[in-house]
Formats: C-alpha cells, structure tokens, sequence
C-alpha cells in the first residue's frame, strides 16, 4: 500500500512519533510529509495517518489549514487520524474540535500517541505553560494514583503499525 503519514509538529515529538511510525511500516511504501512544508494530494495516496499536536487547546495551524483544504478528499480514502496531548482526558475532546464529522466517522480509528512535556525543549513563553502544565499534573498525582507525567507512547504507534500491517 502507499501509505500518506502527515503531520505537523512545532517542538519536534509529533515528528518523532511520525517517523517512528514510518520506520515500523516496512512492508509498506510509506510518504512522511510534513504539513509545514508540502500539502500532498489525499487522492495520490491508498491510505492516510494525519494528525498533530495540541497547544493551548488547539490543533496546529499547518494541521487545520489542510483539514480544511482537503477534507472531503480525505474523507475518500481510507485513514486514521491522530494527535499528540500531554493532557489525555482532553483527547477525545480534541479530536472532536480538530477534525471535521465526517472525517473522524469515516476514519479507522483516532489514535492518542501521547505528548511530552518537557521544559528543555520549549523556549521563552511555552517554557513558562509546559512547566506549569507539569505542576498541575502533578498536583494531580497527589490525589490520583493514576495521574502521570505524560510521554510519547510508543505502544500506540506499534499498535497501529500493526493493524496497518494487515492491510
Ligand atoms: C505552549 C504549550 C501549550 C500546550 N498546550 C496543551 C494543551 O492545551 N493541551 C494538551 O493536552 N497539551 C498541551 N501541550 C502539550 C503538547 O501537546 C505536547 O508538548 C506535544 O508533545 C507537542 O508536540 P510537538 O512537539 O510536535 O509540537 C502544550 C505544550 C506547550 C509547549
């Protein structure tokens, strides 16, 4: 299959997760294409994986604009969608903001890859959020066993190369 595997990415883990995707697809003949820089046709391709990441509640830029280019041309070949958040309870709600109806309902499925929170990565403003979003997961942590610091997840990533093995 010639797979489309498209994304944006501002501090580089959305890159990751999509490049770890693309090497795991071996039996596949795989176009990573970063939406910054090209908006390829939807239509030239057998499958498409798009997504990106979430920042102050809202989908990338380079992201929407090309959701809105080509949706209906999306929505006609078969894909899967995802996003990388550090806060995973939002995901659902971000997927319904980012993506249109009829692209999620006629997707395969909505992946979360997780997100990274890390300051080192960040500069000047987004230094500032990603340390207080941090703080405010683990104020969580305090009273929720379950809460964690979050991470790229590569178990999801391995799970869709997986079902897209079988295709
Ligand atoms: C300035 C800033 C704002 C963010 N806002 C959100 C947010 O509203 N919700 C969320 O779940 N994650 C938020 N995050 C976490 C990002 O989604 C996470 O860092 C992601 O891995 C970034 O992907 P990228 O490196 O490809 O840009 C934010 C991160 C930064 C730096």
């Amino acid at each position: 299959m010639n797979i489309l595997i498209a994304y944006a990415s501002k501090s580089g883990t959305t890159r990751q997760a999509a490049e770890m995707l693309a090497d795991l697809l071996t039996s596949h003949t795989v176009t990573l294409a970063d939406l910054e820089k090209t908006a390829p046709v939807p239509g030239d391709f057998d499958y498409i994986v798009l997504g990106g990441p979430i920042r102050m509640g809202k989908a990338h830029k380079a992201l929407k604009s090309y959701l809105s280019r080509f949706d209906a041309e999306l929505c006609a070949v078969p894909h899967t969608l995802f996003l990388c958040c550090s806060i995973a309870h939002q995901f659902e709600y971000y997927t319904e903001h980012t993506f249109s109806q009829e692209l999620r309902q006629s997707a395969d499925e909505a992946v979360y890859f997780g997100g990274e929170l890390d300051p080192a990565k960040q500069r000047g403003l987004d230094k500032l959020i990603t340390r207080m979003i941090r703080s405010s997961i683990e104020q969580s942590m305090d009273e929720d066993e379950e809460a964690m610091l979050p991470g790229l997840l590569p178990e999801h990533i391995r799970m869709l190369a997986d079902r897209l093995h079988l295709k």
